[in-house]
């Protein structure tokens, strides 16, 4: 008797498209002369056999086990999904659908690998890399045609993008193994990597996610998707099959469940996520407060701009690439059409005489442009936005031919008459369904391109090299593709901007997902949250030198838009030092004042545009301005937090130095030029987040503002900064130095008050881009589950940090989160 089968399709809506003929069974009539061969172009169906994939699910007996440990878990017994074939809806196999107790398994198996993986050191782990690579290419057919069979996409796609990218992506990574200690020294793999990937790239999100994590000599448990985990299954037999060490990539099958198990295991050290922006919205709240490394890839509604001075006839083959790749089914497809008024309607009448010889049908038909969508959930979930299309009053035109009526097919759809703010121009479709708007000028064309929650790529077409430069850096989004679309290659780093996550995936920038900066030196001996009653003044030996500093009555305010502004509240808070002696009064902040901060803070966009140079310069006057008053913050310091003169001074001159280095820094953080194997090039720039808010630890109350606020300036970024909780009065001492230094309005606001509500109310606001909190692990995970409404970037930490030692407290660490890799690819040449 057969294990019981849970199966996913069983209470699935069929779908809602009227029966049709395959256009397979008459695609065009019959050519009788050589010249209507040259009339019609027409060729027949071209099929692949999977007769060799078949034999080899035969000798499975079509059912799998996980791969845990270096062996495959027994199936009799235990729970099994079904998993079919979407071209006919034949089962294909049956999976085993995995357990907590199985995740619990897998992570044991991958912690106890861990350290002999390591010890291989780079180049014992980039020979396995590179072994996998061999495999991969070796078996590229069996891999191609399996991946068809199980997802739907066109062999045409798996033999010539998916697998080849897969393999490139190993020998990639094999490098960045071989180069990791020069490359990223001082700095270690986080551990065991949980990842759960989606169904539309099965192998190639595989490989995207496997192969950064083990060159880094992290281990691996990986949860396909349960409608495609056939491939990720052959990959486990070829890692079995070369030999890569039990325990290193483990496998464990099933639906959500099981990655949710996987997110919630106390042992994994970081999760990886490709899917959709909802499930990463909850694993963003079930990580928080965790500490547990995160990188999100998630949904997008991908603009492709198209301005009067395009190549239509090109631009209507950008547009098959875009939307019709995959079938829609790929989170940075183009599938929003933005069109310059002049040449609409010629681009449409194109487009729709291209969509009606676009060809659907049997995945395994090498002459086909799309095959089969992954599942009937997917092709009721497509049918019912574009019901929803035309509801809303949108016009709904598809090809006059029929896609096959047995299986899940949808055919090429477009919109016109779309509204910015509808349905189907905001949320994603995924599918074959493109959604078109007009645009009369540039600036136009951005604020549409712009007008959604999601950030992941732009594809920008205009044959003026200038124009197309202008726009791309306007566009909110990780990835811009000059005259191109969907172009992807393991050297360039992928990834989106807001709602579509964070995190990059290739590259350099790609690698730095699964690494941790070393802290041998580092680690503070105190810890972050100041306890008040555990502080013993520290300068008994040496008393405060007299207190020339303003009388206790005087209140500062915040700051605020350059200015400074009266809480909102009405309320302060008195400021005491160790010792319990009251040294001044400040405004308590409020969720107003905050408001006004972030509203100051994007009417300071200024800041950003200026030059790194321009940005530079005016760090290097606060640091002069600073240090004019050198002397006087040291006695602040010492007044408020009882410690003694030299270390004052130290924490004052480390600041000026430290406002030095990001002065430094400021004009040097470069992007790169990556080698993208193509007539072109790939940059890789790095652009400001936006506004950020930033709360800040209490040791070390002026440094450690310094070292937080200044390299996200330096970056270009606005911020929106709460000092030390417990000693605010350096930073409202600040204000003067801010207003003579030439820093512009709304680039950093100061509003003091209690940390950890500010910093839930600064991670709930959804026009703030990111956050940093130092302070204390409960503030740091409502933070953490705040963020989750607008996906926003997080670092939080509250283990501690040496402030003082330029080895932990300043860096490129700093600057890697304070910017955002934005890759646009421009080809050239003929
Ligand atoms: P999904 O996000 O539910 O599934 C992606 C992966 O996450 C699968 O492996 C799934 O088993 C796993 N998963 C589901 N719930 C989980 C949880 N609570 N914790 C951990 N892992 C979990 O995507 P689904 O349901 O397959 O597709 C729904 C929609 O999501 C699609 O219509 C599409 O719009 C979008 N989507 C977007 C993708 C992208 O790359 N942007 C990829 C796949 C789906």
């Amino acid at each position: 008797m057969l294990p019981p089968i849970a199966n996913r399709w069983s209470d699935v809506m069929t779908s809602t498209l009227p029966p049709q003929e395959s256009m397979l069974e008459a695609p065009h009539p019959k050519p009788d002369s050589v010249r209507d061969i040259f009339d019609h172009m027409s060729y027949g169906p071209a099929p692949e056999t999977d007769a060799p994939v078949r034999a080899w699910l035969a000798e499975r007996h079509s059912t799998f086990g996980h791969y845990i440990g270096g062996r495959w878990t027994p199936t009799s017994g235990a729970a099994l999904l079904a998993v079919q074939n979407p071209a006919t809806g034949a089962e294909l196999a049956r999976v085993a659908q995995g357990t907590a107790a199985d995740i619990d398994v897998a992570v044991a198996a991958a912690r106890a690998a861990l350290p002999d993986w390591q010890k291989l050191g780079g180049h014992g782990r980039a020979r396995w890399l590179y072994a996998l690579a061999r495999g991969l290419q070796k078996h590229a057919r069996h891999f191609a045609v399996l991946e068809s069979l199980d997802n739907g996409k066109p062999i045409r796609e798996t033999r010539d993008i998916d697998i080849p990218l897969v393999a490139r992506h190993f020998y990639h990574h094999a490098g960045w193994a071989q180069l990791l200690e020069s490359e990223f020294a001082g700095h270690h793999a986080y551990g065991v990597v949980g990842q759960v990937i989606p169904w539309n790239f099965p192998l190639l999100m595989l490989a995207w996610k496997v192969a950064p994590a083990l060159a880094a000599g992290n281990t691996v448990v990986l949860k396909p998707a349960e409608f495609t985990p056939l491939t990720a299954l052959r990959f486990a037999e070829l890692a079995h099959d070369i030999g890569l060490p039990p325990g290193v990539f483990n496998l464990v099958t099933g639906d959500g469940t099981a990655g949710a198990a996987l997110v919630a295991h106390p042992d994994v050290d970081k999760i990886a996520f490709t899917g959709s922006t909802e499930v990463g919205r909850s694993i963003r709240v079930a990580t928080a407060g965790t500490g547990k490394g995160l990188s999100l890839e998630l949904g997008g509604k991908s603009p492709f701009l198209v301005f009067e001075d395009a190549d239509l006839d090109s631009v209507v083959e950008g547009v098959v690439d875009a939307i019709w790749f995959n079938q829609g089914e790929v989170c940075c497809a183009g599938s929003r059409l933005l069109v310059q008024e002049g040449v609409a309607d010629a681009l449409l009448d194109k487009l729709r005489d291209r969509m009606e010889r676009l060809r659907v049908g049997s995945p395994l038909d090498k002459s086909v442009d799309m095959g089969a969508i992954v599942a009937p959930v997917q092709v009721a979930r497509i049918q019912a936005l574009c019901d929803v299309g035309v509801q809303e009053g949108a016009t709904c035109w598809q090809p006059s031919w029929a896609v096959p009526a047995q299986g899940s097919f949808f055919p090429p759809t477009i919109f016109t008459n779309v509204a910015p703010s509808s349905t189907i121009a905001q949320v994603e479709i995924f599918g074959p369904v493109l959604v078109s708007m007009t645009f009369r000028t540039p600036d136009e064309a951005v604020a549409l391109a712009n007008n959604t929650p999601f950030g992941l790529a732009a594809s920008v077409w205009s044959e003026n090299i200038n124009l197309a430069l202008d726009i791309a850096p306007k566009l909110k989004c990780g990835v811009v593709w000059i005259n191109s679309t969907n172009l992807f290659d393991a050297s360039a780093g992928f990834g989106g901007y807001r709602e579509s996550g964070f995190g990059r995936e290739g590259g350099r920038e790609g690698m730095w997902e699964y690494l941790k900066p070393e802290r041998a030196h580092g680690e503070a001996p105190s810890p972050v949250f100041v306890d008040p009653d555990a502080t013993a003044p520290r300068s008994e030996a040496e008393p405060a030198t007299p207190d020339v500093l303003p009388a206790i009555d005087r209140t500062p305010k915040l700051f605020i838009g350059g200015k400074q502004a009266r809480p909102d509240s009405g309320y302060t808070r008195c400021i005491t030092s160790p010792s319990g002696r009251r040294i001044g009064e400040v405004g308590e902040g409020n969720r107003k004042d905050v408001r006004n901060a972030v509203e100051a803070a994007h009417a300071g966009a200024g800041w950003s545009a200026l030059t790194g140079h321009q940005r530079a310069q005016i760090l290097y006057y606060l640091a002069e301005n600073l240090s004019v008053r050198a002397d006087e913050f040291a006695r602040r310091l010492v007044q408020l937090t009882d410690c003694a003169a030299p270390a004052a001074h130290a924490e004052v001159h480390a600041s000026i130095s430290r406002l030095f280095t990001y002065a430094a820094w400021a004009d040097k953080h470069d992007g790169a030029v990556h080698d993208v194997p193509m007539r072109g090039v790939a940059l890789a720039m790095h652009e400001p987040i936006g506004v950020v808010g930033v709360l800040c630890p209490d040791p070390y109350p002026l440094l450690g503002l310094v070292s937080l606020v200044a390299p996200l300036l330096a970056a270009g970024n606005r911020v929106v900064a709460v000092p030390s909780e417990r000693f605010p009065l350096l930073a409202t001492d600040l204000y003067s130095v801010l207003e003579t230094s030439d820093v512009p309005a709304g680039a950093l606001n100061l509003i003091t008050g209690p940390r950890d509500p500010l910093g839930k109310v600064l991670a709930e606001h959804d026009d703030v881009d990111a956050v940093w909190f130092v302070g204390s692990s409960h503030g740091a995970k409502a933070v953490e589950q705040a963020s989750a409404a607008n996906l926003k970037r997080t670092w939080t930490e509250w283990t501690g940090r040496e402030w003082l030692d330029p080895r932990v407290g300043e860096g490129r660490e700093f600057l890697r989160r304070s910017v955002q890799v934005k890759n646009i690819w421009i080809p050239y040449g003929a």
